[in-house]
């Protein structure tokens, strides 16, 4: 690796108040937000959300890394809402589509893909029932929504608008401390050279119910999935995730890609460092998913990323994989 490389970056990206011009922005050349597969065979993620709730201070407290899945199946409805949990739609601001996550100039530069590795499409009971109403804003008239800029208010307050109280006071924590442990052996999933696991016996379910396993996209607009592959690609995506084995047993692997350009066009080279910020954004908000959901997850970015890159079939230039999380049924 590049000596120094993250040093320069840190400091050749940093805003300098005596330095600092006013941003000019091409709305010509604004990127696009959303990425299409207007080929795909799609799978229609169930709405709406009908799950039992957890409290989020619950969901916060219990959150821990899990590694080791049992194998049973995830249900379409549970995947609907970790995808809804990810990038979800959750309002409109005149033409921008605003997501469960924040993003940095609401410029939305990560893509979701998820490998399906166990997921059962059964109907669940809110599809059969009469449905509540959605917590989805209604989609956007004529297709696309969202991207044509009319006024580009800086989605960051200026330094003059403060911080409004954020400022954070120490407070001890009611949660136990690492060295308090929960007797949990679970450890960092150990990125220590090909072959070093044995991978788990075939999964031979072959389930009519299930979605066929294979790589996805998120189609954020229409809260759908776009298939851009099917086949068995969990081992494939362990090996990626530089043999870590919980990809092998999870039911879902989430991967995240940077669409660079489409922060860039804003923040320049300090787009790099955002785009990562989102990315930690959606992840969290996957992670607390999965607990309310009774679900387990281990956020990963050990990853080799060309390998990566050709999973989803990305160029891992103009668009990267730059996160990982797998979700399964936490064995017990
Ligand atoms: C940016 C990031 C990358 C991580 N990458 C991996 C990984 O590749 N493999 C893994 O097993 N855990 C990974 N983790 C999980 C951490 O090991 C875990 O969060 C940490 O040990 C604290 O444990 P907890 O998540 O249970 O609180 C990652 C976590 C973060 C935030």
């Amino acid at each position: 690796m590049t000596e120094h490389i993250g040093e320069e970056f840190q400091e050749r990206t940093k805003y300098v108040r005596e330095t600092m011009r006013p941003m000019e922005l091409d709305f010509a050349k604004k990127p696009e937000t959303f990425k299409r597969y207007p080929d795909a065979e799609t799978v229609e993620l169930p709405l709406p959300m009908d799950v039992p709730p957890m409290e989020l201070w619950r969901a916060l407290a219990e959150r821990r890394s899990k590694r080791k899945y049992s194998g049973g199946s995830m249900t379409l409805m549970q995947l609907s809402q970790l995808m809804w949990a990810s990038q979800g739609v959750t309002a409109r601001k005149g033409e921008y589509l605003l997501r469960a996550a924040p993003s940095a100039g609401a410029l939305y530069p990560v893509e979701t893909y998820v490998v399906i590795n166990n997921v059962t499409a059964s109907p669940s009971p809110a599809k059969e029932e009469a449905a509540p109403p959605s917590p989805l804003p209604s989609p956007p008239a004529g297709g696309r929504g969202g991207e044509e800029e009319t006024t580009s208010p800086s989605p960051f307050p200026s330094p003059s608008e403060g911080r409004g109280g954020e400022e954070e006071t120490t407070s001890p924590s009611p949660f136990p401390s690492p060295s308090e442990g929960r007797g949990d052996e679970e450890t960092d999933g150990n990125a220590s050279g090909k072959g070093e696991f044995d991978w788990p016996a075939e999964e031979t379910a072959n389930d009519a119910n299930r979605v066929p396993p294979g790589v996805y996209h998120y189609d954020v607009q229409n809260h759908r999935l776009e298939c851009v592959k099917t086949g068995d690609f969990s081992r494939d995506v362990a090996s990626a995730a530089l043999d870590q084995v919980m990809c092998v047993n999870a039911n879902v692997v989430f991967l995240w890609t940077a669409v660079f350009e489409r922060s860039k066009w804003k923040y320049g080279q300090r787009a790099y460092r955002y785009v990562y910020l989102d990315a930690g954004h959606i992840a969290a908000h996957v992670a607390l998913a999965a607990v309310a959901l009774g679900l387990g997850s281990c956020q990963i970015a050990a990853l080799f990323d060309d390998e990566c890159n050709r999973i989803v079939g990305v160029d891992g230039t103009r668009e990267s994989t730059i996160y990982m999380t797998s979700v399964g049924n936490v064995r017990t």
